[in-house]
């Protein structure tokens, strides 16, 4: 298969089936302006030949070093399927209409949340996180609960794609994606 994005779509699908814990789990690394690394789990929430969509805090940490430094990495591990994907590429924001329409399928209490967490700032105690979620419960009784501006999506486009599967022996399969002017070329690599 020449396409990685449909060979990702595929393996996604067998792996949201087939896993036991969530497939959609993915490790987001950023790094910042001077090149230090972070790492952490996001969930992913669409895939097309666009990019990967995650959605966050604006505010957070990660998206204070994607602000100096566009450029991410997916990483996601399916034990079922024995299969590793790695995945490299720009980030951008996702237009607002596309992150309004994503909060709107979340819970009410989800969207609550995201407006009582200032994610990756420090908390002085729990009783202030629960403060601020009732604070919100308050203020938007009985309304729609609008997507804060501070909070929303981020679509990585990816420029390489490393399909690793589990093979005898550790002579381990990978196939590695790049993306040029004329599409994807394929590179195999050792284990
Ligand atoms: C399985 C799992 C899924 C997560 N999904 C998200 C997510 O989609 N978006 C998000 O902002 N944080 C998510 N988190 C929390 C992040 O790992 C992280 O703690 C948070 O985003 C703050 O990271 P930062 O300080 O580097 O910005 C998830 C954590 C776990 C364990």
């Amino acid at each position: 298969m020449t396409d990685p994005i449909k060979e990702f779509t595929e393996a996604f699908e067998r792996a949201k089936k087939k896993e036991s814990g969530d497939a959609t789990a993915c490790a987001l690394a950023t790094a910042d302006a001077v090149g230090h690394p972070a790492v952490r789990m996001v969930l992913l929430k669409k895939v097309d030949e666009r990019g990967f969509v995650f959605f966050t805090n604006y505010g957070s940490r990660k998206a204070q070093e994607l602000d100096e430094n566009p450029f991410a990495a997916l990483c996601f591990y399916w034990p079922a399927l024995q299969e590793q994907v790695r995945v490299e590429g720009g980030v951008a924001r996702l237009p607002g209409e596309e992150s309004d329409e994503y909060f709107a399928s979340r819970s009410r209490s989800s969207r609550i949340g995201a407006w009582a967490s200032r994610q990756s700032e420090p908390l002085a105690s729990r009783a202030d996180l629960l403060a601020r979620f009732v604070h919100y419960e308050a203020k938007f009784a009985l309304k729609t609960v609008p997507r804060p501006t501070f909070w929303g999506g981020y679509r990585l486009e990816p420029e390489r794609i490393e399909f690793w599967f589990d093979q005898p022996s550790r002579l381990h399969d990978r196939r590695a994606f790049t993306r040029g002017v004329n599409g994807w070329t394929l590179q195999r690599l050792y284990p």
